[in-house]
This record gives structure tokens, C-alpha cells and sequence, in this order.
């Protein structure tokens, strides 16, 4: 189906099941702990023996000699896997640098050498007697001296959210200039891991030259061909499967190094094996989120019209990498004639950085909304008003695009109304409650919506039941329950009548999981192939399928009723299809809005800050789930918190890596530090986005939260910090 005209009236506007809250339908699998990770498919192969990787102790350098001999010869042990004996491996799409390493090292543990025995424990005993001398060489880990020298790069997301390296509207420099009130202020934003619970994980099994592989992956088709391409083997060899993954935020996008030596050390050890990467290896041998040097310039009227603006943004990356787009919602989000946005990537031996969630918005957001505080501020202005007069119905830097939808100040404003806005002390260190200083915050909130093309397949059974099979995951987020939802509606069956099959390679090329974009996206490809269904259907019990309604588990037309189960008692239906998009999106700019609302407390004499309350108010087309959509958004205002307050990768500069790799140095928020979160989403269909007028909302729920807590901060203590995380010693 090619979604290129505004979408009409359909059956899922009757909202009867779509749009309404709903448990799980996975939620029972997975709370008795039936619902089988990458780890735990013992039930699909017998006899599984353990990998266990081994990381590059050196972040750059050369392997003079590996020594596996006292390995190999460890209790258990089947197999070692070294590059050497892995052959010619090709370098996948999505991926920087390589994910088996040998005998050059590009970052530090960088999977060089997989040991196979058949025990765990005796997998990880074996991996230290492996014995491995290096020539160490220098590296570029600082990345303030190598922005120095750093090049102004353009981004190409893999998200689609990508950024031109340098683009300007109008004449800044001059504007700003002659501006009368101006700030020019630099942010920054540390390395961030994705520190999802599920480690990455994955058990392969080779039978002849085919390869299954159950993984943790939120982007099937993609690994899929990353793993053919890496195993110079063809893509339909390869079968991928990842039913349930238990959390992802960007990580899980592209293929990793457990899923290529699983598949290595399964075919030394001639038997299915498995792979995990333990929690130390996961901040170093996997992908972050790269840090961020940015500068805002932001240049107004003194009734707060904004004339210029401008964002730089610097971050590095391994060679070949991308910058993080920290400038994207710049573009976008204020208006302004005079605009330019930068950004400047260096090269940098850490390792790969990558997309974490909201890419380019998250972190982008986090500096851009500290400015426009601090703008509002030396205006004298309410920093919901200094937002509110400077919106934009149109994209400032194309005025002939126009917004789709943006509801950006109803959700200031209602935001506002709800929280209690009014009750701020606009003067900074005003408020006491008791030892703590009280503080209130705002940020605004926006991702852009990306589009994706997206298929699936649905069949209706003898008995009436609906199953739909797609390679869409689930990454923790929903999908099943809302993909059944779709189902529901557009078959016109209760959601208990529908069965979801997802993760599977051999299902038909979905959207997958990122960017925000997968709900929308995925359950309008089931949407596309419910239309085939209905009218395969329509065809069999020979009425008109342009004017059938399916409902009550019939199909209706005129005065002919059909029960399903009638329709389909001489076989099985199946439809099957795709959206495909024909460029709605180029004419309208497709983004979600919202505005994030907080208030802490800050110990005056520990400077410890406490969050209060938090209030998030999104707008962002129709909500298939209100309840799974606000556990996406509750889900990221608390890893928001994370970003404002504790999370960062401690850069070792001398020896090139990320030094607090674990759980209990990489600090993220526990439910202790959570209090009070509120969500409220506005009534919106966005017709220009997709059949289902759905757009993400999961990342648009970070993006912002930061500064709102930042902006809490001064406003409690007066401290204005503009060095993420915001920890005590910053504002004592
Ligand atoms: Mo997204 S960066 O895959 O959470």
C-alpha cells in the first residue's frame, strides 16, 4: 500500500480497540518468565555449549602473539576462535569498525578471541589463560583536543534524522550582531551507555551451511544482512530470531559481536553455541551514545522574538563514524529568520558511539534548553511565554513546509495550567522547604517522526483467529499488544481472538524497533495487510469488499452478515502487504511535540537533588495504547533524570576507555529516585503520518526532561550548571 495522500476516513478511526488501554498480551509470558530470551531458547537446540569473549586489553594497537595453547587445553574446553582462524570476514553495513578484532585493535575489549567449552564458568576460566601480547600505539581519546583539529561533517543517522555539516538561513553573524539582547553559552553532554537489562546475547546453530541465530536485536532485516555480509555467506541462509528483547535504546540496532561469534564458534565446535556479553564488557565492546561539545548563540528582540540562532555541536567517533546530530531540533523547533546550525566530528580510538535513544534530539535537547532558560531569563520573560511567542507553524528554515501537527504550546500551556506553573518564584533560591531548596523547571519537548516502510502478514484461520506475523520486536515497548490491537480493529475481532508472531526473520521486512518510529510505522503495515485480508474475505463470501464492515466478528454488507469463521471454513485467508510511503513527508514536516514540567528539591546543605513531581504533556498523533504509550514515556523521563543527574562514562583518557563499566559506577536511576510522574497526551491524528494518524512517542519523552531538571536546579539553588550530569559538586 503506498500512503501518498492524506489518509481518510478508515476502520480505524472507529477506535473501538485501537486507542484504548490495554494490558499486555505478552505481559503474563513474561511476568511468569516464560517468555524466552536470546539466552534461554534451550528448547530449540540440544547439547548448547558456553562462548565466552575475550576483549582487547589495549585500546590501540597491534596483537603481536595470541597464545590459546593453555586455553585449549583447559577443562571443557571445544574450541578457541581467534580472527586468524575465523578466515576473510566483510564489515557490515551498519557497523564502524570490526566486531572481531585481530591482529590490529581498534578500541579497547574488542572481542578478540571466543573460547567454547561446555560450561560457562569453564568458558570464563579458559578465557584467562589466554595469553596475548600487545604492541600498544597512541590513540586519540580526549575529545576536546581532537575537536581542536575536527572537521565540520555532516550526519547521516541510520535513524534518518540526519543533519547537513554546516546550514545557514538568512545571515546570522549579522543578526546577531545587531541583536540587543544575545547569549552565547557552551553545553556539554558526557558518553552515555544504553545499560539495557537483557546483556546482549545470542545462541547459533549451523545445519549444513544454514545459520539460525536467536538474538537480541531490535532491527531483524538489518542484522540479518550484517551477518551475511560479515560471514560472506548469502542473506537467505541466514535466519534471525528475536521474539523478546529486553531493552535495547539504540544498542540492539545492528549487529554485535556475540551474535558474529556465536555463529564463529558454533561452526569450530560443531554444535549450537551461545554468547553473552558479560555487564563489564557491555560499556567497551559495544556502542554509546557519543559525547557532546555544543555552543548555542541565540540572539532576540527585548520583547523576546528571536532573530538569531545558531547551534554548533562537536563529538568523535571511531574513523568512519558520524557525528551525533545534536543540532536536529534546532532546525526546527523555534522560529527565527537568521539560523545556522554545525557540526564538527573527530576521530577518536574510544569506542564505536553510536545511536542511543533519540539520537541527535536527546542530548541536543539538553543544551538548547538551558539556553532558551537562560534566554527567557535575561529577557525577563516567563520561560513558557519566551517558548510560546517564539513558535512556528512552519519549518523556519523552509516556510513552505508546513507542520503536519504541532500542538507545542497547547502542551506548554496545559502543562503549565495542570503543574502549577504559576507558583514558581521566577527569582532563583527563593523557595524553602524545610532543608531543601524547592525548584521548578521547564523544558520543551520534540523528535521528529520518522517514516519507514513496513510489512506483515495476517492470516485468518478456520477456527476465526487472526495471526499476524511480521519481523517487527518488541524491545519491552508494546508491540505485541498494539499490533494485536490493529489487528482487532481492522478484522473486527476481540483482541483475544488475535496472535501476534514477531522477531523472525522468515516473517515478512517490518520497520523494526528505533527512532521512535516503530509503532507507527510497523502497525500500519498491518494495517496494509489487513486490507488485503478484508478484501480476500470480501472475495470468498462474494460481497463488494469496498463497502464491508467487519465487525462482531462478521463481515457485513447490505443486508448479508458472515461470521468469519463461515468465510473461512473452506481454508485458511491470508493478506499480505507493505506500507510504503510516496512523500507526504517532503511536502509536511512530520514531528511530535510536548513539554516536560519538574520540580526538585536540593539539600542546602549536601547539595543532593531530590525530583519532586514530574509532569510530561506530549502531542503526538494518535495514541494506540494510552497505557503502554505512557510507560514509554514515564520509562523516559526516568532515564531522563539519569541524563540530568548521574549518568556518564568516565573517558580514561591515559589508557582509551570507559572506566565505570558496571552497574554499580554507571550510575542510573532507581525507583527511590523517581517520585511522582504524571503524562497527559493530547487528542491528535496526524492524517499526513500513516493510515493509523500514529507518530512515535517513546523518545519524544527524554527529549527535554534534562534541561527541565537542570532548569529546576537554578531555579532552587541559582547555580546555572551547564556540564551534564548535574551533580552536587557542580553546584555547592
Ligand atoms: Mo532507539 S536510538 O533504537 O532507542
Amino acid at each position: 500500500m503506498k500512503f501518498d495522500t492524506p489518509a481518510g476516513t478508515n476502520p480505524i478511526d472507529a477506535m473501538t480497540v485501537v486507542g484504548r488501554a490495554h494490558d499486555r498480551v505478552d505481559g503474563p509470558l513474561k511476568t511468569s518468565g516464560r517468555a524466552p530470551y536470546a539466552y534461554e531458547h534451550h528448547e530449540v537446540a540440544g547439547d548448547q555449549a558456553y562462548g565466552y569473549i575475550v576483549g582487547a586489553a589495549v585500546a590501540k594497537g597491534r596483537i603481536r602473539t595470541l597464545d590459546t595453547a593453555a586455553a585449549k587445553a583447559a577443562p571443557g574446553v571445544i574450541a578457541v576462535v581467534t580472527a586468524a582462524d575465523a578466515g576473510k570476514l566483510g564489515k557490515g553495513k551498519y557497523n564502524t569498525v570490526k566486531l572481531f578484532g585481530g591482529p590490529d585493535v581498534d578500541h579497547y575489549h574488542q572481542a578478540i578471541a571466543l573460547v567454547v567449552a561446555e560450561t560457562f564458568e569453564q568458558a570464563r576460566a579458559a578465557a584467562a589463560l589466554v595469553r596475548v601480547d600487545y604492541a600498544r600505539t597512541a590513540g586519540r581519546f580526549d575529545l576536546d583536543s581532537a575537536l581542536k583539529t575536527a572537521p565540520l561533517t555532516g550526519g547521516d543517522s541510520d535513524e534518518g534524522s540526519g543533519a547537513p555539516p554546516v546550514d545557514r538561513t538568512g545571515a546570522f553573524e549579522k543578526a546577531f550582531a545587531a541583536a540587543p539582547v544575545k547569549l552565547d553559552q557552551g553545553y556539554t553532554t558526557p558518553d552515555h551507555s544504553h545499560a539495557m537489562m537483557e546483556p546482549f546475547a545470542s545462541l547459533a546453530m549451523w545445519e549444513g551451511d544454514e545459520l539460525t541465530v536467536w538474538t537480541s536485536n531490535q532491527m531483524i532485516d538489518w542484522g540479518r544482512g550484517d551477518l551475511a555480509t560479515t560471514l560472506n555467506m548469502p542473506k537467505e541462509k541466514v535466519r534471525l530470531i528475536s521474539p523478546y528483547v529486553g531493552g535495547g535504546f539504540g544498542g540492539k540496532l545492528f549487529l554485535r559481536a556475540d551474535a558474529v561469534l556465536a555463529a564463529l564458534g558454533a561452526r569450530a565446535a560443531k554444535r549450537p553455541v551461545k554468547v553473552a556479553l558479560t555487564r563489564p564488557q557491555m560499556a567497551n565492546n559495544a556502542t554509546h551514545r557519543p559525547a557532546t561539545r555544543q555552543r548555542i548563540r541565540i540572539g532576540a528582540t527585548r520583547d523576546g522574538m528571536i532573530t538569531a540562532i545558531a547551534h554548533e555541536s562537536g563529538s568523535g567517533d571511531q574513523p568512519g563514524g558520524s557525528p551525533e546530530t545534536a543540532v536536529n531540533q534546532t532546525k526546527l523547533l523555534y522560529a527565527g529568520k537568521n539560523r545556522l546550525t554545525a557540526m564538527r566530528l573527530a576521530v577518536l580510538d574510544l569506542p564505536e558511539g553510536n545511536a542511543m535513544r533519540a539520537p541527535g534530539e536527546a542530548p541536543g535537547m539538553m543544551a538548547l534548553e538551558i539556553a532558551i532558560d537562560e534566554m527567557a531569563e535575561q529577557l525577563k520573560l516567563d520561560p513558557v511565554d519566551f517558548r510560546v511567542r517564539n513558535d512556528t507553524m512552519v519549518d523556519p528554515e523552509k516556510p513552505e513546509r508546513r507542520f503536519s501537527e504541532r500542538q507545542l504550546v497547547r502542551c506548554l500551556r496545559e502543562g503549565a495550567e495542570r503543574f502549577g506553573w504559576s507558583r514558581r518564584n521566577a527569582t532563583p533560591a527563593r523557595v524553602r522547604d524545610g532543608r531543601w531548596l524547592v525548584g521548578m523547571g521547564v523544558a520543551s519537548a520534540f523528535r521528529n517522526h520518522i517514516n519507514y516502510p513496513s510489512g506483515a502478514r495476517v492470516r485468518l484461520g478456520r477456527d476465526g483467529r487472526v495471526t499476524v506475523e511480521t519481523d517487527m520486536t518488541d524491545i519491552g515497548t508494546g508491540s505485541y499488544t498494539i499490533i494485536a490491537q490493529t489487528a482487532a480493529e481492522m478484522m473486527g475481532v476481540p483482541i483475544e481472538q488475535v496472535s501476534v508472531k514477531l522477531g523472525d526473520s522468515a516473517f515478512p521486512v517490518s520497520a523494526g524497533s528505533g527512532g521512535q518510529f516503530g509503532a507507527a510505522n510497523a502497525t500500519a503495515g498491518v494495517y496494509a495487510a489487513c486490507v488485503k485480508l478484508r478484501e480476500a474475505v470480501a472475495q470468498r463470501v462474494g460481497v463488494n469488499s469496498a463497502d464491508a464492515r467487519f465487525a462482531g466478528g462478521k463481515v457485513v454488507s447490505g443486508n448479508r452478515s458472515v461470521p468469519l469463521t463461515e468465510a473461512a471454513a473452506q481454508g485458511e485467508l491470508t493478506g499480505e502487504d507493505k506500507i510504503e510511503y510516496g512523500g507526504l513527508d517532503k511536502t509536511w514536516q512530520l514531528s511530535t511535540f510536548g513539554a516536560h514540567f519538574v520540580e526538585v528539591g536540593v539539600d542546602a546543605y549536601t547539595g543532593a537533588t531530590r525530583l519532586r513531581r514530574m509532569l510530561a504533556v506530549c502531542a503526538a498523533g494518535r495514541i494506540i495504547n494510552p497505557k503502554s504509550a505512557r510507560s514509554q514515556v514515564i520509562g523516559a523521563m526516568t532515564m531522563g533524570v539519569g541524563s540530568a543527574l548521574m549518568e556518564e562514562l568516565a573517558v580514561d583518557t591515559r589508557f582509551g576507555l570507559f572506566i565505570n563499566h558496571d552497574l554499580a559506577t554507571y550510575e542510573v536511576p532507581v525507583h527511590a529516585d523517581i517520585p511522582h510522574q504524571d503524562v497527559v497526551f493530547l487528542d491528535e491524528a496526524d492524517d499526513k503520518a500513516n493510515p493509523m494518524k500514529a507518530k512515535g512517542v517513546g523518545e519524544l519523552g527524554l527529549c527535554g526532561v534534562g534541561a527541565a531538571v537542570a532548569n529546576a536546579i537554578y531555579n532552587a539553588t541559582g547555580v546555572r550548571v551547564r556540564d551534564y550530569p548535574v551533580t552536587l559538586d557542580k553546584h555547592l
